[in-house]
């Protein structure tokens, strides 16, 4: 960095004070990096931490692999090459690059790690994830070791792992790794950066349109079942609950995974393969290789259906899908099917669902007793409140075509008439804004409002 000082802007200063902001208050305890200081227990966790990494460099075909044939090789050489390595094929950011990030506020912090938001240089938001110096992991490393050094190196080996997965388990409910830094001297700092999300909160969501719920759901299936035939085998997520994931624009994306594992519980009998939850256990089988056969997949999709299905899925939905729904929910909370056939349920819904298919019984004459107004819009609107509604402030609700709108209409009692948008959801659908009051029109390419014929044939009514 020397020589460019004067191109160290006051962003590149705060991403410097991230990297070096946990250096130990109580210097005088452990202020050199010297490893043979540390305590041997804690030197046996951190090689234990670092000895769970090496699969993910195993299962490598290019460089990295050479490198880690050798325990005590490895340890010295897991350095940001030896990371970088395994995202060759991906553009990442490495630390060149990170040293000019402007940092903003906390996005979120937990027992691990500490979430800032920040820019990179082209302005780009992104996320940056670093080790949480007052979390609840540094705090018990510190209480059992009392080597601050030592243990934000252990920390750090969660915050690397979460980079490995990241890197080697790439899907589109995973959060994208868009860069890391990795040093080691003078003393281990690692730093890694992601995409911006939003939390995910679950009172606010329960307040969303069934589609925008289902969505999240369908999405946390795709990922299950990726994560269930991984290239690594099948993961498991052992601390999973809604605050893993963030919404990336209304997209749901996994980015805490540090507390995944790629390996099966081992047993040596049956007894050893009971998955616990509070209000329910069911057991699995030990196969001969002596490991609970299929557990990850079913923990995962059981958690799947306490903390999401429950609350998102059968809530308000197309009743065209209650018996669907009911089904899924029996099964997936009893265990009875995999996420395999969870998968074909789910995208036989949204097949229906997008296809219009669910309307069958759906009479078209129910357009009749519309008159159409193609390019105009309501002027101010003209809104009534609905629920739940793509917008609080007026009823607008998303439709496969205008006779579902029609009978949606007829089926409001304020309804006097409905505006077919140009807006789509995300499975294609238009959204549709439906009104108490039609009187003004005004000239909009890209609108068409449909207005409600008078039932009695009294004349002059409305327009
Ligand atoms: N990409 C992101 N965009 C926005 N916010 C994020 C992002 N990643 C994480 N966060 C926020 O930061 C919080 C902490 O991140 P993370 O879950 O990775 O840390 P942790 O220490 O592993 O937490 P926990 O104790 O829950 O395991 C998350 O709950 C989330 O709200
Ligand atoms: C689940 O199993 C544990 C012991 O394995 C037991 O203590 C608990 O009561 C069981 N819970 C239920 C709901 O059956
Ligand atoms: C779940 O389905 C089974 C039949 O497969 C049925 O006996 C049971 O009552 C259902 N449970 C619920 C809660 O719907
Ligand atoms: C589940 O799906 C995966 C991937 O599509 C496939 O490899 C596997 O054979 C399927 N398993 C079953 C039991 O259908």
């Amino acid at each position: 960095m020397h020589g460019r000082g004067a191109l160290l802007s006051a962003a590149a200063v705060s991403a410097l004070i991230l990297l070096v902001s946990y250096v130990s208050r109580d210097s005088g305890r452990a202020q050199t990096d010297n490893r043979d200081s540390q305590p041997s227990a804690l030197r046996l966790e951190i090689r234990r931490r670092h000895k769970e990494l090496l699969p993910f460099y195993n299962n490598q075909g290019d460089g990295a692999a050479g490198v880690v044939d050798n325990f005590a090789r490895t340890f010295e050489h897991l350095d940001d090459w030896n990371i970088r390595a395994l995202g060759a094929s991906v553009a990442l950011l490495g630390c060149d690059d990170l040293r000019y990030i402007t940092l903003f506020e906390s996005l979120g912090s937990g027992y691990t790690k500490a979430v800032l938001r920040g820019a990179l240089p082209n302005g780009a938001a992104i996320a940056i994830k670093s080790v949480n110096g007052q979390g609840i992991d540094m705090q018990r490393c510190l209480d059992d070791f009392g080597d601050s050094e030592g243990c934000y190196r252990l920390v750090s080996y969660k915050l690397i792992k979460e980079i490995l997965l990241l890197q080697r388990l790439q899907h589109p409910s995973m959060i994208r790794l868009k860069g890391h830094c990795y040093r080691r001297e003078p003393d281990m700092r690692v730093m890694a950066v992601l995409e911006l999300g939003s939390p995910l909160e679950m009172i606010p969501l329960l307040q969303t349109p069934w589609e925008e719920r289902f969505r999240i759901c369908i999405s946390l299936v795709r990922l299950l079942h990726y994560l269930a035939h991984s290239p690594h085998g099948s993961v498991g997520l052992l601390d999973f609950q809604p605050r893993q994931f963030v919404l990336v624009d209304g997209e749901l994306k996994l980015t805490d995974i540090d507390d995944a594992t790629i390996e099966e519980r081992m047993c040596s009998s049956e007894r050893d393969c009971i998955l616990e939850f509070p209000t329910k256990n069911f057991s699995v089988s030990c196969d001969v290789t002596r490991r609970c056969q299929g557990l990850n997949e079913k923990r995962n999709l059981y958690n799947a259906f306490r903390y999401f299905f429950t609350y998102l899925l059968p809530h308000r939905s197309p009743s065209a899908f209650q018996s669907r729904l009911e089904k899924i929910m029996n099964q997936t909370g009893n265990l009875n099917i995999r996420i395999n056939e969870t998968l074909e349920a789910f995208e036989e819904i949204l097949y229906l669902y997008k296809s219009g298919q669910y309307l069958h019984k759906l009479v078209l004459s129910s357009l009749k007793d519309y008159s159409v107004h193609k390019g105009f819009r309501v002027k101010d609107d003209g809104g009534y409140r609905c629920w739940p509604s793509y917008d609080h402030q007026r009823c607008l609700l998303s439709v496969h075509n205008e006779a579902e709108a029609a009978e949606m209409c007829s089926s409001h009692k304020q309804c006097v008439g409905f505006t077919l948008t140009p807006q789509r959801t995300w499975t294609g659908r238009h959204l549709v804004s439906f009104h108490s009051d039609v009187d003004k029109l005004i000239p909009d390419v890209s609108f068409s409002v449909y207005v409600r014929k008078p039932v009695s044939s009294g004349p002059g009514l409305q327009r």
